[in-house]
């Protein structure tokens, strides 16, 4: 699995690499909701707040009692008051509000006014009304509240864990992004009013308590017996990125880098899993503060790992959380969750300045945070681990973007935004892989250095401030060298039109020139790249694509902006690819003879990043049915021989996509499965080699699960069965890439006894990782009695929230406990949407994404139809788009795999 992804892009993504089943689902119909081009005039700002009452700073004060899980607060925001005004709105969603009063700032200090409070929980808002308008000036506003410590996963939230004794310690902590700092306190909860943040905590006297800033004091108030901590103030940030964490945390030793203390933070006894995190953490920074240009502005960073979380991290300034599965590892851990946490932690640490330092003015340019975060996290970990290939990798999650991407159902990167759920459904593939790949492709256009000198003039321009697409194009224009590039002109196409272009070449006779030189004619062609093959009707969408045809010895970079363009090359043609490098974001059709010419061509005229781009683009229209499912076939088994771990990854989980489809042929299938995999699996042994680079032995692990499970592969199924004891002892010796394939490949094969042992080995985990491992694996059972099991746990307390949509997902994405998992989820779907976080529940409907009969389909659009989801409405459609094109496939494709597979010997 690619692993940049965020969450449910995410699930998504993640069921396609833990289940086992392959992600690259999908295709076509034609009764699918269309989503129109944005045009940039009719991005509205969904405001509800006056842009003339502006927050210069919030004095707050907060006391959570663990006891009845309630907080009380108060707060002093100083504003400034632009027009005359009789009422102030702010942000305000389940608290009690009191106490309101105002008193002016200028001249002295004015007598305080009190206001009388109307509360509006629809419209999550709190209006104070006064009897006189006030006038503008500046003005500071006192205000008391109180809220309960909620139970899902967002504002200011409860979170518990266990230690050695299994006794239980409760933690208090936030999650803001997009629009619940509204839960905690009242305040203007929009990304434009950028203030200045100062907190000050009494709190139990066992527990810290981590903010944004660093702490200013702390003392003991002995009447409460309570540590009462304030923090120094924030530089201007927006209200999403406020984070408050209490509870019995345990440091990492700290690092200084340059002045900046970092700090990995742990629930107390964890502390042994902080080393890697706080290690990477600190070569981030520097190489950050290098390429933005610009220092970042506190003087420490605290990284902390929550037990309960809903994303997988969120960025607030200062103090970073995290799930722990994506920050506490030691050194035994996968090669993957070494990827994983990496990835991660420059994810976030990359959006202290984009997102955090220069923050979008509203969540319809979410991108300009998300998509930056991603590319910028693969480029630093391409420059931290060299030997991880993060942008080849970074291609296997474009590929299967471009899936989404090619459903009608698909909307433009920048999108309007009018309500909290709108902006909940923002952080999906599209803003953050599609948007990463168009930043990449960008930045290949324009040259590294020139788009370096232009992000860190926006960074200049807009730091501490807000910024729009529209102020990023400016800055890369004016540092786009001579021959200025109107950058804003090439990329709108990409930004406010759904979907992607498909390209077509074709070639003409090659002929001599004088000199010895050959020009070959060509054409290239561009069409939307639709799955389902039903163009929407209205104007025809036109990209500005900027291909680069590569020859041998020979590439040549060429903006196509009409349907269809001649183009002249000056070389022979053969071979002729169109997206060199692999960068481009945008399918390719090659006829049969331009694709027999790139498969024997020598072996490496493509790069890995180019191979992943064709491999994907002939399985994508192969299962779109638009070419002979042959096509793909004949060119799985070039992949087959291929040394490259990314391009073999990317055939394990093709090779497995059509599982669901062979049902009745599972032997068949299993040898189809074995006579992809298992020649490269017999090269690279089961054992480690000395020296071996990480993704050879995570490739290893990713063949063995695969040939052991679907395939059917004996001696698999041996070697895993072998190491199972030693598997469940936690023995050191075993090669960490290794233990999902073990385990996985057990349970698939494994009987109640093994359900048995795994669930005791979830239940005393050694570290997060194993924890997760040990919870999937349960879903990896096939018989009834075990996938009923794992569905009921997930309503118990075994089960966190946190963890719960993804077991349900793993068995309704699964062949063996998709009928089970969907009664489940309509028996109990009212006490999953309770336990639940609301922005994990169109996760839950993705999960359908693997349905393939016309009755799942109907059962599922039935279903959505009953239980509307405010924010998944563009997750059902495309869901629902893709069971279709999944039901096309089967109908038009499966007769000819079929025939194929029964002759696999
Ligand atoms: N800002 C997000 C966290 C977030 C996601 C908040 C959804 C609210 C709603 C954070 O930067 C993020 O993108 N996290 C990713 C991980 C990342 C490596 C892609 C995630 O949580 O999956
Ligand atoms: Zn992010």
């Amino acid at each position: 699995m690619p692993s940049s992804l965020s969450l449910g892009r995410r699930l998504a993504v993640m069921l396609a690499s833990t289940c086992l089943l392959s992600g690259n689902v999908c295709f076509a119909a034609d009764k699918v909701s269309n989503f129109p081009p944005v045009k940039p005039e009719e991005l509205r700002e969904g405001s509800r707040l006056s842009p003339q009452i502006l927050p210069e700073k919030y004095d707050l004060y907060f006391e959570p009692n663990f006891d009845n899980a309630e907080f009380e607060g108060s707060e002093v925001v100083y504003l400034d008051i632009q027009t005359a005004s009789r009422t102030i709105k702010l942000n305000s969603l389940n608290l009690s509000v009191f106490d309101a009063s105002i008193a002016s700032r200028e001249k002295g200090h004015g007598d305080f006014i009190k206001a009388e409070v109307s509360k509006d929980d629809q419209k999550q808002l709190v209006t104070l009304n006064f009897a006189k308008p006030l006038s503008p000036g500046r003005y500071e506003l006192h205000l008391k509240f109180s809220g309960h410590l909620s139970e899902k996963l967002a504002g200011f939230y409860l979170s518990r864990f266990k230690d050695d004794k299994g006794k239980e310690h409760k933690i208090a902590t936030t999650q803001m992004e997009p629009t619940d700092a509204r839960r905690m306190f009242p305040c203007f909860d929009e990304p434009a009013f950028k203030a200045a943040f100062k907190v000050t905590c009494a709190i139990p006297t066992n527990m810290v308590a981590i903010s944004n800033a660093s702490q200013e004091f702390e003392k003991l108030d002995q009447r409460k017996d309570k540590k009462v901590v304030t923090f120094k103030a924030t530089p201007a940030m927006s209200t999403y990125l406020f984070a408050l964490v209490i509870g019995e945390f345990a440091p990492s030793k700290d690092v200084d880098v340059d002045g900046k203390k970092i700090r990995v933070w742990a629930p107390a006894g964890k502390q042994n899993l902080t080393g890697y995190a706080l290690d990477t953490a600190a070569k981030l920074m520097p190489y950050y503060e290098k390429y933005f240009g610009v220092n970042y502005p506190f003087d420490k960073l605290d990284l902390i790992a929550v037990p309960d979380f809903s994303a997988g991290a969120m960025e607030n300034f200062g103090a970073i959380t995290f799930r722990e599965t994506a920050l506490l590892i030691d050194d035994n851990a996968s090669t993957r969750a070494k990827m994983r946490v990496t990835g991660i932690i420059a994810h976030e640490m990359a959006h202290l300045w984009f997102g955090d330092l220069v923050t979008m003015k509203w969540w319809n340019d979410l991108w300009l945070n998300e998509a930056f975060a991603t590319w910028m996290a693969t480029k630093a970990t391409e420059k931290l681990k060299p030997e991880w290939h993060n942008w080849d990798d970074f291609a296997l999650s474009r590929a299967s973007t471009l899936d989404s991407d090619g459903l009608l159902a698909t909307r433009a990167v920048e999108y309007p935004v009018k309500s909290p759920e709108d902006a909940m459904e923002m952080f999906d593939e599209i803003t953050y892989e599609k948007g990463g790949s168009l930043l990449r492709m960008l930045e290949m256009y324009l040259g590294e250095d020139k788009f370096q000198a232009g992000i860190q003039r926006y960074m200049q321009e807009h730091k501490f401030a807000n910024a729009t697409t529209g102020d990023l194009w400016q800055a890369l224009s004016v540092e786009s060298g001579s021959a200025r590039v109107d950058v804003a002109e090439l990329m709108k196409s990409w930004v406010y039109t759904p979907g992607c272009p498909l390209v077509t070449m074709t070639e003409g006779k090659s002929t001599a020139k004088k000199k010895g030189t050959v020009v070959t004619p060509v054409t290239i062609s561009q069409e939307r790249f639709l799955r389902g093959n039903v163009q929407p009707k209205g104007e025809k969408a036109l990209w500005q694509i900027p291909v680069v045809l590569k020859g041998d010895s020979y590439s040549q970079k060429q903006v196509i902006d009409k349907e269809s363009q001649a183009v002249s090359v000056n070389a022979a043609s053969a071979p002729l690819f169109v997206n060199g490098m692999g960068n481009g974001f945008y399918r390719t059709r090659y006829s049969a003879e331009q694709l027999a010419k790139l498969q024997t061509v020598k072996k490496d005229f493509l790069n890995c990043a180019e191979k992943v781009s064709l491999a994907s683009d002939v399985y994508s229209l192969a299962f779109s049915a638009r070419t002979p499912i042959k096509n793909y076939l004949d060119y799985s088994l070039t992949m087959a021989g291929d040394n490259d771990p990314y391009v073999l990854s990317l055939l394990i989980g093709q090779t497995l996509s059509f599982e669901d489809f062979a049902a009745g042929e599972e032997n068949a299938y299993a040898a189809y499965v074995r006579s992809r995999l298992k020649p490269q699996l017999a090269n690279l042994g089961f054992e480690k080699k000395e020296g071996e680079a990480e993704l050879i032995s995570q490739l290893r692990g990713q063949l063995i699960k695969a040939l052991g499970t679907v395939g059917q592969d004996p001696e698999c199924m041996e070697f895993c069965r072998s190491k199972f004891d030693l598997y469940l002892a936690e023995d050191a010796n075993l090669d960490p890439d290794l233990l999902s394939a073990i385990v996985n490949v057990v349970a698939y094969n494994g009987d109640q006894d093994d359900y048995a042992r795994i669930t005791q080995a979830f239940k005393l985990a050694n570290t997060p990782e194993a924890y997760e491992r040990n919870l999937g694996a349960l879903c990896t059972f096939r018989q009834k009695e075990l996938v009923t099991n794992s569905l009921d746990m997930v309503l118990t307390k075994d089960v966190r929230a946190q963890d719960g949509p993804r077991q349900i997902g793993r068995l309704l994405a699964s062949s063996w406990g998709r009928t089970l998992a969907w009664q489940f989820l309509n028996q109990n779907w009212e006490a999953l949407a309770k336990k639940f976080d609301a922005k994990h529940l169109p996760h839950l409907i993705e999960a359908a994404g693997n349905f393939n009969s016309e009755e799942d389909l109907k059962n599922l659009t039935e279903f959505v139809g009953r239980h509307p989801l405010p924010n998944g409405r563009r997750s059902v459609a495309k869901t629902i788009e893709t069971v279709q094109i999944r039901l096309n496939f089967r109908q038009k494709q499966m007769p000819d795999l079929l025939k194929y597979l029964k002759e696999i010997k």
